[in-house]
């Protein structure tokens, strides 16, 4: 009977030594001194003893099991230490580590030249418009007096994603979505992204941005176009700014110009900036045609209206003397963190 004892608690000891978790050491305990663990049967055996033997094999058997108690505590203890100390060693702070920067963002060149342009044309009474970057070929080319066999569709190298919808090439779409949506008076301008499949060089982007602007109202004439353009142009480039208006041709304006600013960098004396020419490119512009103000269903004998578009990549490297394009779209952070 010793030697079966001695057995049963070296089996439980080691058991116990081996345990690896609380359940497994719960387990243990179970086995051995839970109510039909193998001690406890062996204590409620008792009763089939010679009444003389009884009191020794108690005896013996009740420090069996309190052997077998300490050792399991003894091992459910270190386990737990051990648990604590893994979870200490996992959840260490190292307060050696200098702090994580914290570093405010800003406002993107583009983003920044845009609010200034947008603030310009509010405080002359011009709504802001946000229109669809995915247009329908009837928006971007059709209304706007473009057919599909017109020519100047070439100018405007475009990415289709289905039969006639396509990334905008020109805000000039929100025009016409204004117009079918708004009656006159209209004031409007429009800012956004566009798109053409253009090779990538240091002024030309696939994505770039450009500003729309449309006036509709009985008696606008070129006149008004001037005025307000001219006005924009001193805004951003101060009262010296020279403006210059060449004829030009665009499918939806009639007349159409061209608006040129004497050059930022040198002046007009020109330079490498303007290429020699003294005067830098800015937008687009023109008479809305009256085949543009009739497909939006209002009549060009009794309205009349002038658009615009502006470059805006263009006034924000003109602006900030940024000499490629491709900086305000690489995303360096030494670059971004000069505005
Ligand atoms: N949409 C023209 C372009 O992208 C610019 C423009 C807008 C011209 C409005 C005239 C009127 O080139």
């Amino acid at each position: 009977m010793k030697e079966k004892l001695a057995a049963i608690i070296n089996a439980a000891v080691s058991a116990a030594s081996e345990a690896v978790d609380e359940k497994q050491i719960e387990d243990i305990r179970v086995k051995y001194l839970g109510k039909k663990g193998e001690i406890t049967a062996l204590l409620k055996n008792m009763g089939s003893l010679a009444p003389e033997e009884r009191p020794k094999m108690g005896q013996l058997v009740n420090e069996a099991k309190e052997q077998v108690e300490s050792a399991i505590n003894e091992y459910r203890k270190k386990l737990k230490a051990k648990a604590i100390e893994l979870k200490l060693k996992a959840e260490a702070v190292d307060i050696t580590l200098p702090e994580k920067e914290v570093c405010a963002g800003g406002l993107h060149p583009l983003s920044i030249v845009t609010n200034d342009l947008i603030d310009i044309f509010q405080s002359m009474g011009f709504d802001v418009l946000d229109g669809p970057e995915v247009e329908t070929d009837y928006y971007n080319f059709e209304c706007l007096n473009v057919p599909a066999d017109h020519p100047a569709r070439d100018m405007q190298d475009t990415f289709y994603l289905a039969d006639k919808i396509l990334l905008r090439t020109q805000t000039s779409a929100a025009q016409i979505r204004t117009m079918e949506n708004r009656k006159p008076p209209i004031r409007i301008i429009c800012p956004g992204r566009v798109f053409r499949a253009d090779e990538v060089d240091a002024t030309h982007s696939p994505v770039f941005h450009q500003l729309e602007g449309l006036v509709v109202d009985k008696g606008i004439t070129m006149c008004d176009l001037m005025g307000v353009l001219e006005q924009f142009a001193r805004e951003i480039y101060g009262d010296d700014v020279k403006v210059r208006f060449r004829p030009s041709f665009f499918p939806f304006t009639e007349p159409s110009v061209e608006v040129d600013v004497s050059c930022t960098e040198c002046g007009g004396k020109g330079c490498r900036v303007c290429k020699g020419e003294g005067w830098i490119e800015i937008l687009g512009a023109g008479m809305v045609h009256p085949n543009v103000l009739r497909c939006c269903g209002i009549d060009p004998d009794v309205y009349t209206g002038f658009a615009f578009g502006i470059g805006i990549d263009r006034i924000t490297t003109t602006r900030y003397k940024i000499s490629d394009i491709r900086l305000l779209f690489e995303n360096d952070k030494r670059f971004l963190e000069q505005f």
